[in-house]
């Protein structure tokens, strides 16, 4: 069948096509993944058309027994595709015409593939973005689960990547499950952005059918029908909200999985990645290399790809559907596909993860953690907290050049060093009780930890979108 068929829209023309112009132009090989979504829309569409009296029934209930048979032939992997019917729209069409003859023929009847393919691609998008969402809740309800389990871990928060103040593992955790919440946020937008019809539109201008959007609407459960033919056909603004998301999450993802290969690091050994998600190399037999933290992060690195290519693909399109549109796919599955495993992989590391609670401890006895609680200490006690901070780094400095532990000052040393450090002062010197005087909304503190814990699982539970 392949090469000499005649194309669906080949009545005009004498030659075939050159094998270039099927070879550049052919998207079978990324859009056949389309097929549920494309026979959903088509369904819909027949389903419309027999109801305006623009097809009989009899020719509707042909177009939806063909259309599931071919559905599960490609399920069952038995259906032939081919390259020169161009893409999945045109593979299913002809498919149908060749079982069921006459009534395929009138399948495409006020429809054009520029509305067609707009609502494929809202179809997949809505779909995919439910499948990334769901893993997203489950990421962070294991943070949210680790968070609780850990939470008397305290280790030294850092700036800088240098040691700044104790902070409780859990909070640490947890700033990384905040961030998520803010990406459930932004896809639950994309797909507010995706979720309005755009089957109607026709090529361009509307169709020269009596049609009802409104029913095909809510056959696919869309929440609205797109308002203008021409902005339906020439708009990929919800692959762009898409793009974007999946390059913010990647963003997050990258950082988190920068911070595991930091702790699984003989220097900071703050945690044990599970053989399971750790590699050996092939020449050093001691090795055990963070590959998957590795590549989540180098995975942002082509989400990011993703979004600059589209948006330099539609740059300077003229209206209405132009085929450079078809370029929209790759990158969009790419992303889809790139983020769902990137989540899978962040899940199975933390979920495989040992927690050195006992290094990360010792780790708060450096780089002086608790000095801003000693100057604290001073303000509270009146003195302005300028001056606070040059009498603690009096105390630092002092330490630093005698080689005197810190942590370990006795009452009388700090006494000597200003008069307005009390016999109370040398208690707030230690790291493992700092946490517990971050006192504000939102900080350290069990509490406060723990209340992050329960909105955080309240968020989870509470639906996304309507
Ligand atoms: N495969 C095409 C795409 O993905 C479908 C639309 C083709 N429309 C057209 N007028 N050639 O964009």
């Amino acid at each position: 069948m392949a090469g000499g068929e005649k194309k669906l829209w080949g009545g005009r023309f004498e030659k075939p096509s050159a094998d270039i112009t099927e070879r550049l132009s052919a998207s079978i090989h990324f859009d056949a993944r389309l097929y549920r979504h494309d026979i959903r829309g088509s369904i819909a569409h027949a389903n419309m058309l027999a109801k305006t009296g623009i097809i009989s029934p009899a020719e509707r209930d042909a177009i939806v027994a063909g259309l599931r048979e071919i559905e599960r032939e490609i399920d069952a992997g038995t259906f032939r595709f081919e390259r020169s019917r161009e893409d999945i729209h045109m593979n299913i069409e002809a498919a149908l015409t060749e079982r069921i003859g006459e009534p395929g023929r009138k399948l495409h009847t006020a429809r054009s593939r520029n509305d067609q393919v707009a609502l494929d691609t809202r179809l997949y998008l809505r779909d995919a973005i439910d499948e990334i969402d769901a893993r997203l809740a489950r990421l962070i309800t294991l943070l949210s689960d680790l968070a609780e389990r850990h939470i008397d871990i305290v280790m030294p928060g850092y700036t800088h990547l240098q040691v700044a103040q104790p902070v409780r593992f859990s909070q640490h955790l947890l700033a990384h499950a905040w961030a998520l919440t803010r990406d459930r946020r932004r896809l639950a937008f994309a797909r507010e952005s995706a979720n309005e019809l755009p089957l109607g539109a026709g090529a361009l201008a509307g169709v020269n059918y009596p049609t009802d959007r409104e029913m095909v609407r809510d056959e696919l459960g869309f929440a609205g029908i797109t308002p203008n033919s021409m902005d339906t056909v020439s708009d990929r603004d919800f692959a762009l909200d898409f793009l974007y998301c999946a390059a913010a999450l990647g963003m997050h993802l990258s950082r988190f999985c920068e911070e595991l290969v930091l702790w699984s690091s003989a220097e900071f050994n703050f945690v044990r990645l599970a053989d399971g998600v750790t590699t050996g190399s092939s020449i050093m037999p001691q090795k055990r290399n963070p590959d998957l933290a590795e590549l989540i992060r180098g995975k942002s690195g082509r989400l990011y790809g993703n979004l600059i290519g589209l948006l330099a693909t539609l740059k300077g399109l003229p209206l209405a559907y132009n085929r450079d549109m078809q370029e929209d796919k790759e990158p969009l599955f790419d992303s889809a596909d790139t983020v769902t495993l990137a989540l899978e992989g962040m899940i199975e590391m933390l979920a495989t993860m040992t927690v050195n609670a006992d290094v990360m401890r010792a780790a708060l006895y450096r780089n002086f953690s608790t000095a801003t609680d000693l100057a604290d200490y001073l303000a509270k006690k009146g003195v302005p907290f300028r001056e606070a901070h040059e009498i603690t780094g009096r105390v630092v400095a002092h330490c630093e050049k005698n080689g005197i532990d810190f942590f370990a000052l006795s009452a009388d040393a700090l006494a000597k060093i200003s008069p307005a450090f009390g016999p109370d002062a040398a208690a707030l010197l230690s790291p493992e009780t700092s946490p517990e005087r971050k006192v504000s909304a939102g900080g350290t503190a069990r509490e406060s930890v723990l209340r992050q814990i329960t909105a955080l699982r309240r968020l989870v539970d509470a639906p996304t979108h309507g």
